[in-house]
């Protein structure tokens, strides 16, 4: 969408993996999401949006026709938080449903179809920098028109706000066909969970969809669960890596006023946030495939390439390419930075690793 946000890809929080519709999703978890981004140094390296999910709002409107904060939840309401967000240098992210309700908590929440005008509003008197906007209880009313709907009503709400299209990639015509002049991101796959097989499953739905992403307009494979237990911390650094070669949006989905060293250590990789960031934004593809090992490759801005070696494999395995498949020839002499061990080396055109079971082996390549 080109509205002059999200020219790169979002990186924030949104609290939805980690805490679905628990009790702990609240103002005082919200503000110290907030607090976290600043003491861990994750607002230093990028990370902005402090985004909230389904189960914010009370189960109906006011006699106004407003959607209302959860008085248990957001006692003070939600522009309490938000200006919190803000204080704080970061911004600030809300969710609502294309349809008569939202998706979780009993029946579901108020949500904005044939409302759209109203609550993008609301959303902009409360200081809202960014919506996810969800796909239940849609009607079956047609998904351009709704999406579309909403699209107009932020752009008329006075505020500058990121459009996420929480689709799923369900229906015919497939929304990366339509999303580029409607949202900033359009989710291409149904909802991840906390293991390899999910994780690794959204990688290979995003695998054809490169074309379609670019500044501006995203494909989406869903929310980080780096932190949340479910896999290895191998498989967490592929799960990274993939996003940042996919331009996926880094949305911490772990509770990081709890991250472990290992979590932090994995969000706070400047090298593959910087190949997520880049300026390009062209998503990596595949320059081949055999046997579970996966070779994905992408253009950077300076004519770097970044190359991620995978092995999908339950043992390690030698994963392997060379300059010129990845699009570099040309050059007596490559240097190669592996962007989690940090190594450089030199190669006339091989470029090779052993891979441990399930893990990713990313360089950045760079000619002479
Ligand atoms: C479905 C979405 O895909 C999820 O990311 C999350 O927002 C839930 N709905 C909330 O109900």
């Amino acid at each position: 969408l080109d509205n002059g946000l999200l020219r790169t890809p979002p990186m924030g929080f949104n609290n939805w993996n980690a805490t679905h519709c628990d009790a702990s999703f609240n103002e005082s978890m919200v503000k110290g999401v907030a607090d976290a981004f600043v003491s861990l140094g994750l607002k230093d390296v990028g990370y902005e949006y402090v985004n909230i999910d389904d189960c914010w709002a009370e189960p109906s409107r006011n006699a106004n026709g407003d959607l209302v904060p959860n008085r248990t939840r957001f006692p003070n309401g939600i522009k309490a938080v938000a200006d919190y967000v803000h204080s704080k240098g970061l911004k600030f992210g809300i969710y609502t449903s294309a349809g008569t309700k939202t998706c979780n908590g009993g029946g579901g929440f108020p949500g904005a179809l044939n409302h759209e005008k109203q609550d993008a509003k609301l959303f902009a008197s409360w200081g809202v920098d960014y919506l996810k906007y969800d796909n239940c209880n849609n009607q079956g009313v047609d998904a351009q028109q709704r999406y579309k709907a909403m699209r107009d009503a932020l752009a008329a709400s006075g505020r500058k706000i990121a459009y996420s299209i929480c689709e799923w990639g369900q229906t015919d015509p497939k929304v990366w066909t339509w999303g580029e002049p409607v949202g900033n991101l359009w989710r291409t796959t149904g909802d991840i969970s906390d293991t390899w097989s999910s994780m690794i499953g959204k990688v290979h739905i995003n695998d054809d969809l490169a074309r379609y992403a670019g500044p501006g307009h995203w494909n989406d494979p869903d929310m980080l669960e780096v932190g949340n237990g479910g896999m290895t911390a191998t498989e967490y650094r592929t799960h990274f890596s993939l996003w940042a070669m996919m331009a996926a949006p880094l949305l911490i989905g772990s509770d990081i006023r709890n991250a472990s060293a290992t979590t932090t250590s994995i969000l706070k990789n400047t090298d593959l946030i910087a190949v997520d960031q880049d300026t390009l934004g062209k998503q990596a593809t595949i320059v081949s495939s055999s046997g579970g090992k996966v070779v994905y490759a992408r253009q950077l801005a300076n004519g770097d390439r970044a190359v991620a070696l995978l092995n999908e494999n339950s043992s390690s395995a030698t994963v392997s390419t060379t300059a010129s498949a990845i699009g570099l020839g040309g050059s007596s002499s490559y240097r190669l930075k592996d962007l989690w061990s940090k190594a450089t080396t030199t190669t006339t055109g091989a470029i090779s690793a052993s891979v441990p079971a399930h893990g990713t082996v990313v360089f950045r390549v760079s000619r002479g």
